[in-house]
């Protein structure tokens, strides 16, 4: 009981500079000694930017529209998460080693902390990058129920936080450049959140062509229909029902809260939408990256 207790609420600690969940931080060093293999694709996003929604699109293109063989397992069984590491349950590493290929993984890490061998091998990555400012909502509404988070205190100081880098995963602004930058030299699939909402057929026909598989266009609207928000809020596979409340408390806030683009209006006050945005306008300039912050 003692280490449940423990995993609640601790402080975030550094790794390189990077404020990570401690359990996670612990693992940043084992997962260096980690051997991608040439076929393995990665899924890599800033926390909140799509990344379940962008696994189960994948998980199904990779089953070929087949929803039994999706309903095998959670999302984190399936797509295993590279540094994830926690009391009473398989690391992300112990996951991978019983995961044949072709394998699927996840990571929210800067590029820093990532294992070599990923870039060694030419690992495709497909980036999935939000709005910052539907991220800062989203991310206060999962530190409240993700209780392997410190308290994320109020709505404003998280916001500050955030805008500083002093969330879990550090700043926001570097990780949606740094990874745009890896595009020169590493074969990345760039994607928004945005666009995945606003075109998700058009957006799986990118992720096909990138990974040179090819389905049905039937199957295609298969997989746009069986990933809808409705239909991934509702599926216990996907909506981390299964991990116990004392981890994940759903009645504070849903994981499948909202899934919109904009919601962050009903957040931000004009005075916050105003320093946010000067700030953001120093943060990103000189990149060519344009997020919308509505449809
Ligand atoms: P909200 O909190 O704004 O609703 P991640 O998987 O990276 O943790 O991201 C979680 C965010 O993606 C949540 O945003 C969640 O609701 C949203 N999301 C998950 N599945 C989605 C889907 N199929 N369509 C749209 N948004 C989805």
């Amino acid at each position: 009981m003692e280490l449940v207790q423990d995993t609640f609420r601790s402080p975030l600690v550094k790794v390189k500079g990077v404020p990570l969940i401690k359990y996670f931080a612990e693992m940043v060093g084992p997962i260096q000694s980690f051997q991608a293999w040439p076929d393995d694709v990665l899924i890599s996003t800033y926390p909140k930017s799509g990344t379940t929604w962008l696994s189960e699109i994948l998980e199904m293109i990779y089953q070929g529209g087949d929803l039994q063989k999706c309903h095998r397992a959670p999302i984190y069984m399936r797509v295993p998460f590279l540094e994830f590491n926690g009391p009473g349950a398989p690391s992300g590493l112990e996951i991978l080693k019983d995961t044949p290929a072709p394998r699927l993984l996840k990571t929210h890490l800067p590029l820093d902390l990532i294992p070599q061998s990923l870039l060694d091998q030419k690992v495709k990555v497909i980036y999935v990058a939000r709005n910052a400012k539907d991220v800062a909502v989203s991310y206060y509404h999962f530190y409240k129920m993700a209780k392997g988070h410190p308290d994320p205190g109020t709505w404003d100081s998280f916001l500050e936080k955030f805008m500083d880098g002093q969330v879990s995963y550090g700043s926001w602004y570097q990780h949606v450049q740094e990874w745009w930058e890896l595009s020169r030299t590493h074969p990345v699939l760039y994607l928004f959140y945005e666009d995945l909402k606003e075109n998700p057929k058009s957006e799986i026909r990118k992720i096909l062509e990138f990974l040179g598989h090819s389905v049905s266009e039937e199957t295609v609207d298969h997989i746009v229909q069986h990933t809808s928000f409705k239909e991934m809020k509702k599926n216990p596979m996907t909506n981390y029902t299964t991990i116990p409340t004392e981890f994940m408390d759903q009645n504070i806030s849903p994981f499948m809260r909202k899934g919109i683009v904009g919601d962050w209006k009903s957040a931000f006050t004009v005075a916050q939408n105003e320093r946010f945005d000067a700030h953001y306008a120093k943060k990103m300039a000189g990149y060519k990256l344009n997020f919308r912050w509505q449809l």
